[in-house]
Order: C-alpha cells, then sequence, then structure tokens
C-alpha cells in the first residue's frame, strides 16, 4: 500500500503521515510543478521537514517538466524513490544511473494515453512501472478500466523476463477498483483519497488490503 499524501490535510502533513506510519509499505508523494500537469504542490523543502517523523519508503511521483534537475535536492531531503513519465525522460538509462548514484530508486511513469510498448525496452533497469488509471494531476477521479489491459501486458513482460519490477497503480484507487488492479498484476496500490479523506485511515488501509487479498488468494476467484 502506497498512501498519496495529497489527498491528506497538507497543513498537517506530518501528522497525517506519522498516523498511518507502520501500517503501509511507502508513502507515494506527488511532486507537481504546475507545467507539467495544472497543479501545484510540493518538492524537497516540504519532504524534507516530514522525513524524519516517518519511517515508511518514500515513493516520490514526478509531475514536472524537468525532472532530473529535481533528483539532487529530493536525495537530500529523503526521498528513496523517484518516478518520471514517459514523455519527460528521453533517456531512461542516464535518468536510471543518476537516481541511483544519488542511492534513489527509479520508475517510469505512464499516462493513460501512453502505450506499455514505451517501457518495454527499459523494464530490465526499472524498479518500479506505474500505470496511471486517471489523467496525472489530480486526486479524487474515477478509475478508468481500460488501463486494465495495460497493467496485464506489463505484469505478462516482467514475468516473462524474471523480473522484480514493482508494479504500481495510481489514481481511483478504492476497495472495489483495487481487486481489478490486483488480478491485473499490480502489486503497489496508490490510494489518496480511499485513505486520507476516510475518517480513519488506518481503518482503510485493512479495508484495501482485505479486498486485495480477496481478489488474489486462490479462494478468493481473482
Ligand atoms: C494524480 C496522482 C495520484 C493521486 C491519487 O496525479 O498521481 O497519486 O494522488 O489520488 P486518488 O487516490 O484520490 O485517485
Ligand atoms: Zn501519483
Amino acid at each position: 500500500m502506497a498512501p498519496s499524501v495529497l489527498a491528506a490535510d497538507l497543513g498537517q502533513l506530518r501528522s497525517e503521515m506519522e498516523g498511518v506510519d507502520g501500517h503501509v509499505e511507502m508513502f507515494h508523494l506527488d511532486v507537481m510543478d504546475g507545467l507539467y500537469v495544472p497543479n501545484l504542490t510540493f518538492g524537497a523543502p516540504v519532504i524534507e521537514k516530514v522525513r524524519p517523523a516517518v519511517d515508511a519508503f518514500f515513493d516520490c511521483h514526478l509531475m514536472v517538466s524537468q525532472p532530473l534537475g529535481l533528483f539532487e535536492a529530493l536525495a537530500k531531503a529523503g526521498a528513496d524513490h523517484v518516478t518520471l513519465h514517459t514523455d519527460v525522460c528521453p533517456d531512461p538509462t542516464e535518468a536510471g544511473t543518476l537516481a541511483r548514484r544519488l542511492g534513489m530508486g527509479f520508475g517510469l511513469a505512464l499516462s493513460p494515453a501512453v502505450g506499455p510498448g514505451v517501457v518495454r525496452p527499459h523494464l530490465v533497469g526499472l524498479d518500479m512501472v506505474v500505470v496511471m488509471s486517471v489523467e496525472p494531476g489530480f486526486g479524487g477521479q474515477v478509475f478508468m478500466p481500460e488501463t486494465l489491459s495495460k497493467v496485464e501486458t506489463i505484469r505478462r513482460w516482467i514475468d516473462e523476463e524474471g523480473l522484480e519490477t514493482a508494479l504500481q497503480i495510481d489514481g481511483g484507487i478504492t476497495p472495489e477498483t483495487a481487486p481489478l488492479a490486483a488480478a491485473a498484476g499490480a502489486d503497489v496500490f496508490v490510494a489518496g483519497t480511499a485513505i486520507f479523506a476516510r475518517p480513519d485511515p488506518v481503518e482503510a488501509v485493512r479495508m484495501l488490503r482485505s479486498a486485495i487479498s480477496s481478489a488474489t488468494s486462490p479462494a478468493g476467484g481473482g
């Protein structure tokens, strides 16, 4: 589970994260610059302030037009991983090398209109592939089921090549849609609204986990 803090009360980001830390594998941090997407969030200065209070892995989803220029500051701030969109990452090998030199993992994200083929030649060098199941930019949007076939395709390639690349689904994940993504082969689930907009975010994480396991356990029929 990767709660997206975009849906948290950003005015009290630290305590919002502390509230679910220990119950999740990572936090998903949507860094937006107001250019690549029409929304502006936060960057290294904010991440640096919350990092000491939180144990979980920091997965940074960069929705910015010049992502490489942010790597160093994000690494210093305590980011564990950066994911870049394919259309602003002309050289994934170079970007991955730079991320790893700074001690971070590296992934590529596919917006809904981008086909899976762009990531195929780079799979072996990726820690994570992110299939966006909404248009990047805003939380609280409706899951796009047509992105599931992309998850299935990329899952097949990862398995055929014997890779350990994580396959993340991002956008509109709820207890209803998470099992669909799990059945298609996703193994990291970003959820913002379905966690932080709930009265009890820890309970919301539990509900998402149980929905996912019912889709993936042999008895679940998923
Ligand atoms: C959208 C972001 C998502 C978003 C997900 O651009 O990449 O991570 O926060 O939010 P929900 O879960 O509300 O769709
Ligand atoms: Zn995201």
